[in-house]
């Protein structure tokens, strides 16, 4: 096939529309191996747009690229958990199997090894990507099956099964995932109610957006309802991007039914006909599956048009992949990607509410809040406000991994304890769990009683256990890594500042590291949270902030040269640190009391 058969194919199964362009890419690739300058020429004339543009879109995301990876490209995952149980030596030890150097395709264009953000696998890591496809729990008995089934270029499909087998590992289910739940029963009970009623429950259930910010929900989509436009859209935004968060893996492996009824419920309440799936590029392997239940759910009158009867009540699912690019998380960004162009954050307000998808109203919700909504549909607002705290009613999915013995996801009642989370996986001598992910809190072994809930701790998901033996500069640093490599660079504060962030850690880690290290980083910090443009550059210095606060000896004992101070006032350097985080209490200053 030629570049251009192959780019006329991809356009048509999607109409020739540009707004799938991100799909057409995705699609191109996987048939020529990589976008090259032909293959962007192709596209940009299949669908008639400028070759700027089909560029821009190709060069932005991490898992598409402009050179062959080979016909086997692996790609390890970077989370620091995986990091912890070996991911360095593996690559190195594949490498060294396969004669090849990490990065770089091998001499006879077969394979190439390299690394890549953390792919959503964290409770069965070290985890890698085959050609998109997860091989989790890798050792070196799956990496010497791995190399020979290279070596003998045998496809993918006649790889053992079990080498991509992806476990859910739901160990506590509570009021979402332990309750019985019948596919329809949502809708059904919307339809009796009818949308002002399910507005109602919504309101008395009050739950908050699972995805990170904790926006009400009953407020998105009245607001999304009431907003002027020609259409309005519901998008699931499964990007989980954030390293050590996998619970919306889980979800949609185990209960894709309940998400995709919270879709239907929204659609009916806010007036929608069309839904999108945004689910990330790394679990590709879900689409499959999820198609299927899309199907069944279509055959059962759940979706389509005259939903279980009702005349006017037409609404339809589809699935979009991502392409590797964590800030596709963020919900403008991910808007952009999903009408095929860069994902860069719009300028807010107006917010996707008003101005969404297409321009039109848009609700954009986390997978979990609409496996909520699902449920409050069926048991109603008041059943849902009895369960958690008043602030932060319902259950909260935890993806707990790390140091633990039993890694999975939990789900609990908001107001949990960080000590009953780790008593229940199993941790193992405990010195810090990071709730949230990188971008979320660093909660040091004196801190262990305090609660998951917005009010106090609250997450996005992850629960990344660190023992006592970790150094939790390195943790910081795998963190200011992960930020400078998924800085979408739009704002100068960000794309410089997390790029500059990270290479300071790495003159600490040196042995390099000066006073005049921390003090810039501290500048560093400032400017980033109150200069840049979206909640990535906001947030990306957080947990060199929190460590530096929590853990200052791991900082300390790396100062050295220029003008090293042996009695480096590491308190007083927080002052800032403090300030910004709004923090003062007997926490946020050094001491020497520690296990
Ligand atoms: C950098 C960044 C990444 C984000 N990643 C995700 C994500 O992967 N999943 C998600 O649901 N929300 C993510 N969010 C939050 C979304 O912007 C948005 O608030 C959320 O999808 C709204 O849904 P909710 O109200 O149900 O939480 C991210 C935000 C930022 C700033
Ligand atoms: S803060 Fe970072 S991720 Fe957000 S727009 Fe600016 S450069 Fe992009």
């Amino acid at each position: 096939m030629t570049y251009d058969d192959v780019a006329v194919a991809c356009a048509a199964r999607h109409g020739g529309n540009p707004t799938r362009l991100l799909q057409i890419l995705r699609e191109a690739q996987a048939a020529l191996g990589h976008l090259g300058p032909e293959a962007i020429d192709a596209i940009a004339t299949a669908l008639g747009l400028p070759r700027v543009r089909v560029e821009a879109t190709a060069t932005f995301y991490h898992l598409l690229h402009a050179q062959s990876h080979g016909a086997y490209e692996i790609l390890f995952s970077d989370n620091i958990v995986d990091h912890q149980q070996g991911k360095n030596e593996l690559l190195a030890y594949l490498c060294e199997r396969m004669w090849l150097a990490p990065g770089k395709v091998s001499e006879d264009g077969l394979v190439y090894v390299g690394s890549t953000s953390d792919i959503g696998l964290g409770d069965q890591g070290p985890a890698a990507l085959v050609n998109g496809w997860p091989l989790p729990l890798l050792d070196h008995n799956r990496l010497d099956l791995i190399a020979g089934l290279i070596r003998n270029r045998k496809p993918l499909r006649e790889w053992p099964r079990m080498l991509f087998e992806v476990a859910t590992n739901i160990r506590r289910g509570d009021a979402l995932l332990a309750e019985p739940y019948a596919a329809g029963s949502g809708i059904g009970r919307v339809l009796e109610i009818g949308a002002e009623g399910m507005l109602e429950e919504l309101e008395r259930a009050s739950p908050r957006g699972r995805g990170g910010a904790g926006f009400r929900t009953a407020v998105k989509w009245s607001s999304c309802r009431l907003a002027p436009g020609r259409a309005r859209y519901v998008i699931c935004n499964a990007d989980e991007g954030e390293p050590g968060t996998f619970k919306d893996r889980a979800l949609l492996q185990e209960h894709a039914d309940l998400v995709f009824e919270g879709m239907t419920v929204a659609a009916r309440v806010i007036g929608a006909a069309h839904g999108i799936l945004y689910l990330r590029g790394e679990y590709q392997f879900l689409v499959e599956p999820l198609e299927g239940i899309l199907r069944r759910r279509r055959d059962d009158g759940l979706l389509g048009s005259r939903i279980l009867g009702e005349p006017g009540f037409d609404f339809d699912i589809r699935i979009e992949l991502g392409a590797g690019a964590y800030i596709c998380g963020e919900e403008s960004a991910l808007i952009e990607s999903a009408e095929g162009k860069a994902g860069r954050p719009r300028n807010r307000p107006p917010f996707p509410v008003t101005v969404g998808y297409l321009g039109q109203p848009t609700v954009v919700n986390n997978v979990e809040t609409f496996a909520c909504a699902a449920s409050i549909a069926v048991r109603g607002g008041a059943w849902f406000a009895a369960i958690g705290t008043p602030e932060s009613t319902g259950t909260k999915l935890l993806s707990v991994s790390g140091d633990c013995a039993r890694p999975g996801v939990y789900e609990y009642p908001f107001g949990v304890s960080v000590r009953r989370v780790l008593a229940d996986c199993g941790a193992q001598r405990p010195q810090a769990v990071q709730v949230g992910g990188p971008s979320g809190t660093c909660l040091s072994w004196r801190e262990f009683d305090r609660r998951i809930a917005f009010e106090d701790v609250p997450s996005a998901g992850a629960f990344m256990v660190f023992g006592r033996e970790r150094d939790m500069f390195e943790v910081a640093r795998n963190f200011a890594h992960f930020f400078a490599h998924e800085s979408c660079g739009f704002c100068t504060p960000c794309r410089v500042g997390t790029s500059l962030l990270a290479n300071h850690m790495d003159k600490l880690a040196a042995g390099k590291g000066s006073a005049y290290d921390m003090r810039q980083m501290h500048r560093l910090m400032h400017i980033m949270l109150t200069m840049s443009h979206c909640g990535l550059g906001h947030t990306a210095a957080k947990p060199v902030v929190e460590t530096m606060e929590k853990f200052p000896e791991t900082y300390e004992r790396r100062l050295q040269a220029l003008d090293y101070e042996p009695a480096f006032d590491v308190d007083g350097a927080l002052a800032t640190a403090r300030q910004i985080t709004g923090r003062d209490d007997a926490l946020a200053h050094v001491d020497e009391d520690r296990p």
